[in-house]
C-alpha cells in the first residue's frame, strides 16, 4: 500500500476514534451554529485537529484544505489533503449513528489517494488512483442496474439552500418515479461509497463542498462508477452539484435531471 494512502488511514483511525468517544457521551458535545441549518462542534474541531497532526507529522510540507479551519498552505502546494473530519454532523448531533471521516489527497489537482470511514460500523472505504477501491480490504465494485427500475437511488436535500427547492424537487419527483425508492441517509461521502459498494444504484446532491466529495468520487470511480455535473460534464468539483452511478444508471439519472436545470445547476 502507498505510504500516503497509509497516512490517510491513519489520521482517519485516529480521528474516528475522537468520534466515537465523543458520540458515547453526546451530551457533553458543545455545538455552535455556523449559518443556516449548519453545525459545528468541538468534536467535528478535535477530530480535524488530529488529522492535520497526523499528515503534518509525515508531510511538514504538504498543504491542508480542512472544512473548519480552511486552508493550512504548506511550502508545497502540489500536495493537497482534502478533509471532512466528520461528514454528517447533523447525524452526530441528533445520535443518529451514520456519519464518516473523510481525507483525499490531491496531487497537482488530481486525487490520488482517498479514505473514508465509517467509525461506528468500522468501515474503511479506500482507493489509490487506478488500484481499485477496498472496503475493508475486500474490493468493491459498482451495481451491475441497467435503468432506474428497481434501483434505490441516495441524494441530499439542499437544506441550506433553499430556494433551490424547486429544481431540486422535480429532479426528485422525476427520479423517484422511476427508480425503486430514494434514500437520505445524512452523510454525502458515504453516500458516495454506497455507490461504489453497490449499496446505493446512484447518488445525486446540489451544491456540496470539495470535502464532502473529494475522498468518495475517487473511491466511487475506482469501483467503476461515472462521476459527473447536473449537465454530464465534469465540473462537479467546482459547482457541488455532483451525480453518481454506474454509467447506465447515470444516464437515466441525468436523463431525469437535465429538464430541471436552472443556470445556476448547469454545471
Ligand atoms: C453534510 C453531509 C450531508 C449533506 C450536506 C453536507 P457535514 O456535511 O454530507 O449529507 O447533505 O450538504 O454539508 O456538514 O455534516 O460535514
Ligand atoms: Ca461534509
Ligand atoms: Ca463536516
Amino acid at each position: 500500500m502507498h505510504a500516503m494512502l497509509n497516512i490517510a488511514i491513519r489520521a482517519a483511525r485516529n480521528a474516528g476514534k475522537i468520534v466515537t468517544q465523543a458520540y458515547a457521551q453526546l451530551d457533553k458535545v458543545e455545538t455552535t451554529t455556523k449559518g443556516a441549518n449548519d453545525y459545528v462542534t468541538n468534536v467535528d474541531k478535535a477530530a480535524e485537529k488530529s488529522i492535520i497532526d497526523t499528515i503534518h507529522n509525515a508531510f511538514p510540507d504538504h498543504s491542508i484544505i480542512a472544512e473548519e479551519s480552511g486552508l493550512n498552505q504548506g511550502k508545497d502546494d502540489e500536495y493537497q489533503w482534502v478533509v471532512d473530519p466528520l461528514d454528517g454532523t447533523t447525524n452526530f448531533i441528533k445520535g443518529i449513528p451514520h456519519f464518516s471521516i473523510s481525507i483525499a489527497l490531491r496531487i497537482r489537482g488530481k486525487t490520488e489517494h482517498a479514505v473514508v470511514y465509517d467509525p461506528l460500523r468500522n468501515e474503511l472505504f479506500a482507493a489509490s488512483r487506478g488500484k481499485g477501491a477496498q472496503l475493508n480490504g475486500y474490493r468493491l465494485r459498482v451495481s451491475k442496474a441497467k435503468d432506474l427500475d428497481g434501483t434505490i437511488i441516495g441524494t441530499g436535500f439542499p437544506f441550506k439552500r433553499k430556494h433551490y427547492m424547486e429544481s431540486y424537487l422535480g429532479m426528485f419527483s422525476a427520479i423517484f418515479a422511476e427508480c425503486g425508492d430514494v434514500r437520505r441517509a445524512g452523510s454525502a461521502a458515504l453516500d458516495l461509497v454506497y455507490v461504489a459498494a453497490g449499496r446505493l444504484d446512484g447518488f445525486f446532491e446540489l451544491n456540496l463542498k470539495p470535502w464532502d466529495i473529494a475522498a468518495g468520487e475517487l473511491i466511487a470511480r475506482e469501483a467503476g462508477a461515472i462521476v459527473t455535473d447536473f449537465s454530464g460534464n465534469t465540473e462537479y468539483y467546482q459547482s457541488g452539484n455532483i451525480v453518481c452511478a454506474n454509467p447506465k444508471v447515470l444516464k437515466s439519472m441525468l436523463a431525469k435531471i437535465r429538464p430541471h436545470l436552472n443556470d445556476a445547476l448547469k454545471s
